[in-house]
């Protein structure tokens, strides 16, 4: 049985990794092909901020998973101390009694090769499988190989590949700028804003893709008036702008769904709706908003709470929290008796484009003869004492 094995920190697994796997596959072709992430590298720590190591198993099965042949192995996670491919290796031929095993890497390790712990001892037991860009360097790779061979009787086969120009640390660097994107799997994209690793920032249209897909289609102009207004307010009152449009675009990511999927959200993320909220059932979509987005796309607590208050309001709202609710009130797409105003004010005195949107929704409850929502009577008692302190 012919092995191929391919391992790395994998930190994170990208596209690069995704096409030296499938040059190898092309190659090779082995029965199997195995993908071990280390757990510790011993070349490199790993930075601060990086996914744990089964974390980086999770997402190397994301980014591989568009090739059916390869198996992501959590070999090395399973030992305690650093991942040696020694130690690997052993637990491969215990595993695969009689197996032929090739471990890829590139031309670049192939060089430091006699640095690793037991290499003369790795090259008695597989044969080594280098990435070779072949008109660059080739010949090179060769001589390397030769001595090898002639040195520790080494075996070397070379995988003709032209590496993509992708970098974990410019991908890690890229992430927090809300970049890096083109360089990931969607999957492995969509996890790491999900958990928010390497302080990632999702990328605004992946966001709005991702977040109108939720929608109805009916819904997706008042959704991207929002977002382009909280931006719009952000700049002018001195938020941040990406994080105004993040929540823009995810504040009515669950106001498709009815009362009773609204309720089975909350059970399933644990939330305790009070009897307020049972009896306003259209704010629920706030509160389970919220939940979704932090969830399924990791905001973190400024653009969560600005989705959660984005119907009612609350007493001390934060800048962000006013923010998203003007914008949702006032959107271009909005047309009714006073928008005008509101959108004026809005850009002349937040606080009091806050004051007047909440008058007037509660003026508009008590007209339907409903019974006013506690938080907004509180955010505006809180605003007019604000106001006149
Ligand atoms: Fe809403
Ligand atoms: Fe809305």
């Amino acid at each position: 049985m012919d092995i191929a094995i391919y391992g790395g920190s994998f930190n994170p697994p990208h596209l690069g990794h995704a096409a030296a796997v499938r040059s190898a596959w092309e190659q090779l072709r082995p029965d199997r092909f195995l993908i071990i992430p280390a757990a510790v590298p011993p070349h490199k720590r790993l930075p601060p901020g990086s996914p744990d190591g089964q974390a980086r198993l999770e997402l190397c099965r994301l980014a591989f998973a568009p090739f059916p042949w390869a198996e992501v192995l959590d070999l090395e996670l399973q030992r305690d101390g650093p991942s040696y491919t020694i130690d690997t290796l052993s637990e491969l031929h215990r595993r695969f009694p009689g197996a032929r095993l090739t471990l890829l890497m590139g031309s670049d390790m192939l060089r430091s090769f006699e640095q690793w712990r037991g290499f003369s001892r790795i090259l008695a037991q597989v044969r080594l499988g280098v990435f070779v860009r072949e008109e660059k360097e080739g010949d090179a790779v060769c001589k390397f190989a030769a001595n090898l061979r002639d040195t520790y009787g080494a075996q070397v086969v070379q995988i003709p590949h032209v590496p993509l120009p992708l970098h974990s640390t410019a991908i890690r660097d890229a992430l927090p700028q809300r970049r890096g994107r083109e360089a990931l799997e969607d999957g492995v994209y969509a996890a790491i804003i999900r958990r928010r690793f390497y302080q990632a920032q999702p990328e605004l249209s992946w966001l709005r893709e991702r977040a109108y897909a939720w929608l109805k289609p009916s819904r997706i102009p008042h959704v991207r008036g929002c977002e382009a207004a909280a931006a719009a307010l952000a700049r002018r009152w001195g938020a941040d702008a990406d994080l105004a449009a993040e929540a823009g675009i995810l504040h009515d990511i669950t106001k498709k769904l009815d009362t009773p999927e609204q309720l089975e959200l909350c059970r399933r993320y644990g939330c305790t709706l009070t009897q307020e909220d049972l009896d306003s059932p259209k704010t629920i979509h706030a509160i389970t908003g919220a939940l979704v987005a932090r969830d399924q796309f990791g905001v973190g607590d400024a653009v969560y709470s600005a989705i959660r208050w984005h119907t009612t309001g609350r007493a001390d709202m934060r800048l962000l929290e006013k923010i998203v609710y003007m914008a949702d009130y006032m959107e271009p797409t909005r047309d009714f008796p006073g928008v005008e105003r509101l959108r004026r004010l809005s850009g002349e005195d937040l606080d009091a484009a806050v004051e007047l949107g909440l008058t007037m929704t509660l003026e508009e409850i008590k007209t339907r003869g409903l019974p006013p929502h506690s938080q907004s009577v509180e955010a505006l008692s809180w605003l007019r004492s604000h106001s006149k302190g």
